[in-house]
């Protein structure tokens, strides 16, 4: 270890100019580092609000394709498509989510058409789908893990015949990965893209989501710690990685972000391979509404994203990847 000592050591030296604290910045941030989740939903308005998250919409399919036609523009090349199903189609199993005709199938369909370069993300899980909000199968009250397993499995191959590049089970179930993996293989899509959220911790950051896709209508109060993680553990982390990364996936993700980074930067540096990071909706609401307010200055979202790299991320899932993208430009 070098002996840093004062006055010989200044480390306000290079801290003294903006180009020089360029110039030993140690991460940074770029355009190539952010992917844009985007709400679509079966709908005659182009664009409808949603409340708990200020500037974010619910997309029907022809401002899906504007609004990814303007995010290439500012250099985003990534999006991540969740859908809010209308309450009649939902059921008991998420049966909808296994039409081909469903608005996801469609808006991958006609992504591919439109921006075959573009990579399309979509989430693997029932929750969109199903009429209590879980992410799987009920059996006595309880989500199912096997039963399920094989209704994802559906899910899965419907998507990448649909033509997603990267599917991203976020369901939680034990043994997804390796069943999703089993049918991409034998069906001949050896080169899609598992993203599996390896570390997704059952939190109350998910709120401000949860209603833009109305997954929590009759969800209310029940939580899904069955399967999702324990916000106290962090060698659990590291286990659902391994379990994932041996069952198949490429890229391992974190969720929520900013209050998890020691398990983004854990999980790199013991499996070394790409991780991502989900900063999810609760933290960019906060964010942003304290931006919106004044309270807080916009260059508080940059921060919370250059930290997510900082602690090991290589790229970063969030709701203002388009925003971020305009402001590096
Ligand atoms: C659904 C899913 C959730 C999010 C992504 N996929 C919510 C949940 O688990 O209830 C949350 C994303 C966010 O809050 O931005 N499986």
């Amino acid at each position: 270890m070098i002996k840093r000592t004062y006055p010989q050591s200044r480390l306000r030296r290079t801290r003294a100019k903006s180009f020089l604290r360029d110039l030993v910045a140690e991460n940074h941030l770029s355009t190539d580092d952010l992917i844009q989740p985007i709400f679509i939903s079966d709908q005659s308005e182009k664009t409808v609000k949603i409340p708990s998250m200020p500037g974010i919409y619910r997309h029907n399919l022809d401002s899906l394709y504007s609004e990814t036609e303007a995010l290439i523009k500012v250099g985003i090349k990534s999006v991540a498509i969740f859908p809010a199903i209308d309450a009649d189609k939902k059921d008991q199993k998420g049966s909808h989510a296994f039409d081909d005709d469903n608005i996801v199938c469609l808006a991958l369909k006609g992504l591919v058409e439109r921006f075959p370069e573009v990579i399309k993300i979509a989430d693997v899980a029932l929750d969109p789908f199903t009429d209590h909000g879980h992410d799987g199968v009920l059996l006595d009250g309880k989500v199912d893990n096997d039963q399920t397993l094989e209704l994802l499995q559906n899910q899965a191959l419907i998507l990448a015949q649909s033509g997603a590049d990267v599917l991203a089970p976020s369901d939680m179930m034990d043994g997804r990965v390796k069943v999703i993996r089993d049918i991409l293989e034998s069906n001949s899509f050896v080169d899609t893209i598992i993203l599996s959220y390896a570390a997704k911790y059952a939190s109350s950051f998910y709120g401000p989501f949860r209603e833009a896709v109305g997954s929590s209508a009759n969800l209310g109060k029940a939580s899904k710690k069955t399967y999702q993680m324990n916000f106290a553990n962090l060698d659990e982390a590291l286990h659902e990685a391994a379990m994932d990364i041996e069952e198949g996936a490429d890229i391992v993700m974190v969720k929520p972000g900013t209050a998890y980074l020691d398990v983004v930067n854990a999980i790199k540096s013991e499996f070394q391979i790409p991780t991502f990071v989900y900063q999810v909706s609760g933290e960019y609401s906060m964010l942003q509404l304290s931006i919106e307010k004044g309270w807080l200055d916009k260059d508080v979202m940059l921060e919370s994203l250059l930290c997510c790299k900082r602690a090991g991320a290589d790229a970063i899932l969030t709701y203002a990847a388009k925003q971020i993208a305009l402001e590096l430009n």
